[in-house]
């Protein structure tokens, strides 16, 4: 990229001649190379320049799902400046609007975008460049699909987006000042004991004989998250709206939603563990699934590895932040647990979880990560990590990844953003990032 020209004058961030647009390739390549140093985490320059490509291949994000914004100054001759920059992918989310009624059937589907890698080049910072992205960004997305028209598939891409969401990684008030509100940003943390049994002599089968234990793999992830969205649509949402009175929201716990997640897992492992012949990071398992015997109950987690750096070692510094992130917990409570009184108090699903943490805990041992995180359970879930027994505790985030919502609102009231409304946001778990 070339430099601009010597006697550019910055623009004041106000300048209505300021754009929001999508960048060229070398435009992306150019800020990937300077956001490296945020967001490459255990990759190299190279690798972080491999993975960013990838993801844009990713579900979710392939066939026009994904979108990077810049924004510059197209007045310059010439390399024009990214003063600031973002990117936005694209998530189906379900609702339940309060004033109807909170049966399943009035859940409704809508477009949801995923904000991230909200970045400003060190030369260009406090200028409020980002600010004025985020403003734009967040307007502009209400009505991407519109404008996009249809994906590269060919595909509309549809009407218009219902939220957008994004996590915080400096706290809580400069997203809300934009729009997006922070919503609860608790954690669950399980330390992973570094005595814990070598991988070869670990345990696969639940210590629990009522229980019993099955992986997440590929080929049964598609079925568990089409059982998942639908006990989230028949239940979760429709108590959500009956105990809240709000409108409640939920990121769909769909499969391209997971698969994002763990395909970007699967890239970033073999990378870690290149040189360390431990199956080139190759994970087949990717959750559990405890099933009580004899019942209809359940008790399933999805989740992903985190690396910090190229030394796995969890007894490092680096290495003391690797984290097995549970994506989604899921609670089937059979056809009697319908409420959460009947889950917290449900020995077999306490069972079922303490067989599912323990999986965790094996899977996070071999895979050198230090500890185990499970964002915002609900107060059941909260009940049952406390049944398990095992070692933990509870974390608020203060500054990063706040989850952070603009709604958008539709129906009648889609031209008015409705910052009044009061949302309640169901599964805000970490399969929700990006
Ligand atoms: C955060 C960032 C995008 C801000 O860009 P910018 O163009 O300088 O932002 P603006 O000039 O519009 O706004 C500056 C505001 O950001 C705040 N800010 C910048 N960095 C911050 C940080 N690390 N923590 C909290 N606030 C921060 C400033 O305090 C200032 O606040 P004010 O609005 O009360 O004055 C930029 O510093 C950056 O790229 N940082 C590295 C990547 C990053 O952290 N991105 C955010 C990920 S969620």
């Amino acid at each position: 990229m070339g430099s601009l020209p010597q006697d550019y004058v910055l623009p004041d961030a106000s300048a209505s001649h300021l754009v929001l647009t999508n960048p060229t390739e070398a435009e992306k390549k150019q800020t990937w190379t300077l956001n490296h140093q945020e967001w490459g985490g255990a990759l190299s320059l190279s690798e972080y320049l491999e993975r960013e490509p990838y993801i844009e291949t990713l579900p979710l994000s392939a066939d026009g799902g994904m979108s990077h914004w810049i924004l510059t100054d197209p007045t310059v001759e010439g390399p024009r400046p990214v003063l600031a920059s973002g990117e936005s992918t694209r998530k189906r989310i379900l609702y339940l609007h309060a004033s109807s009624s909170p049966e399943a059937a009035q859940v409704k589907e809508g477009i949801a975008y995923g904000v991230g890698s909200i970045y400003t080049y060190p030369q260009f910072r406090g200028k409020r460049y980002a600010s004025r992205l985020l403003r734009e960004l967040g307007t502009q997305l209400r009505t991407w699909p519109q404008r996009q028209g249809t994906t590269s598939s060919g595909k509309p891409a549809g009407e218009r987006a219902v939220c957008s969401a994004l996590w915080s990684d400096i706290g809580k008030d400069f997203y809300a000042r934009k729009g997006w509100a922070p919503f609860p940003s608790v954690h669950v943390e399980f330390p992973v004991p570094i005595t814990a049994p070598a991988n070869g002599e670990l345990k696969k089968e639940s210590e629990d004989a009522a229980v019993e234990l099955t992986p997440v793999t590929y080929s049964n992830l598609a079925a568990l998250c089409a059982e998942d969205e639908h006990i989230l649509c028949t239940r979760l949402l429709p108590r959500a709206a009956r105990a809240t009175g709000k409108t409640c929201v939920a990121f769909a716990p769909d499969h391209d939603a997971m698969r994002w997640h763990l395909y970007r897992d699967d890239f970033i492992a073999s990378l870690v563990f290149a040189d360390a012949g431990q199956q080139r990071g190759r994970s087949e398992t990717k959750g559990a699934v405890a099933t009580v015997a004899g019942s209809k109950k359940r008790v399933w987690a999805v989740w992903s590895r985190s690396y910090h750096g190229k030394n796995p070692d969890p007894a490092t510094d680096q290495g003391r932040k690797n984290t097995l992130y549970i994506l989604r917990l899921a609670i089937d409570a059979g056809a009697d647990g319908k409420d959460e009184d009947d889950i917290e108090a449900d020995d077999d699903l306490a069972a079922a979880f303490r067989a599912v943490m323990r999986e965790a805990l094996r899977e996070a041992h071999a895979w050198k990560l230090a500890k185990i995180d499970m964002w915002n359970p609900t107060p059941a879930a909260r009940r049952l990590v406390e049944r398990t027994g095992l070692e933990h505790r509870w974390v608020e985030r203060e500054v990063d990844s706040i989850p952070s919502l603009m709604w958008y609102g539709d129906g009648e009231e889609r031209e008015k953003i409705k910052e009044d409304e009061e949302i309640e946001w169901v599964a805000n778990e970490k399969f929700c990032w990006c």
